[in-house]
């Protein structure tokens, strides 16, 4: 597209708009060969070749958030030795795009795919202390003592872990706990309760920061919204809104079959479907890999 060279120089991260036009004034800007002095040039980047001090400009590349409710049985890397089927099949090819971190392939819950890698590298960091919450379904129901202990932290072989908060939200024989953490070690939430006595049967993650799992059923993804992007970059900026959300939002449980413990897929996951959800391109949420359906693509397992 045919563009001013200030604002594609922009773009490109060279410089503001107006050091771009300082850029072009100094005569640090061609355009396929020539210098550009004049300030209203315009240029196509598919067509012509510009360059600053001879560095050529590049279209920068579209970037992509996106969120998915990774279903159990899904594995969260890109690909599979043992070819299961990867939460990579169930969001659209988007050149780069990979997952950021991990989840059990047992583990139910939000997992966020980029392609770009400084945002990546923002929300995983414990610096930035972004806030996950888990709902996780334990053998008997965890006493005030030992939320405590999980919030005060534990030694679980070689790393101290502890939660920011934890809280019992469904209780029966079973219980069901809501944990936030905000480091990202690994089977962290397991690990952390097998240590205290209670061992995990169901694992969910339903929020991450400000992204929440509200109609966002296993097996679908959407964009995140923009503010959800900056909530993210932000971190734990109370802002963000994340833990004030939860804290307020009382979960709610689905109705209880006969006697067992019920599952709090909570508001998050039972609202409507939200209109910017998408079901995954080449599956439906049962967790079984589908066969590929594009020609020159291999099919079948991979
Ligand atoms: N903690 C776990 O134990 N498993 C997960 O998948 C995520 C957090």
């Amino acid at each position: 597209m045919d563009e001013r060279l200030q604002k594609i120089l922009a773009r490109a991260g060279f410089s503001s708009r107006r050091g771009a036009e300082q850029l072009m004034l100094e005569g640090r800007v061609t355009r396929n060969g020539e210098i550009v002095k004049e300030l209203g040039t315009r240029a196509d980047l598919d067509k012509d070749d510009v360059r600053v001090d001879g560095v050529r400009v590049k279209a920068p590349k579209a970037l992509v958030y996106l969120v998915l409710n990774k279903p159990r049985g899904v594995v969260s890397t890109r690909s599979d030795p043992e070819r299961r089927q990867t939460v990579m099949d169930l969001v659209p090819r988007v050149a780069g795009l990979f997952p950021i971190g991990r989840l059990d392939v047992t583990t139910e819950g939000l997992i966020l795919l980029t392609n770009d890698g400084a945002f990546a590298e923002r929300v995983s960091h414990p610096r930035y202390e972004v806030p996950r919450v888990y709902h996780a379904k334990v053998h008997r129901v965890p006493d005030a003592e030992t939320l405590e202990r999980l919030r005060r932290g534990v030694r679980v072989e070689s790393d101290f872990m502890a939660v920011d908060r934890a809280r019992v939200i469904d209780a029966d024989n079973n219980a069901w706990v809501e944990l936030t953490l905000h480091e990202g070690k690994h089977h962290e939430v397991k690990r952390l309760l097998e240590a205290v006595g209670h061992s995990v049967s169901k694992l969910r993650r339903v929020a991450i920061g400000p992204v929440t799992s509200r109609g966002l059923e296993p097996g679908q993804f959407r964009a995140l919204a923009p503010e959800e992007i900056e909530g993210l970059r932000r971190g734990k900026d109370p802002a963000s809104g994340a833990l004030g959300r939860l804290a307020r939002r009382r979960p709610r449980s689905r109705p209880r079959p006969s006697g067992r413990t019920a599952a709090p897929r909570d508001s998050q996951t039972s609202a409507p479907r939200d209109s910017r959800t998408h079901t995954p391109r080449a599956a439906g949420a049962s967790g079984r890999r589908p066969e590929r359906r594009r020609a020159g693509t291999r099919s079948g397992r991979r």
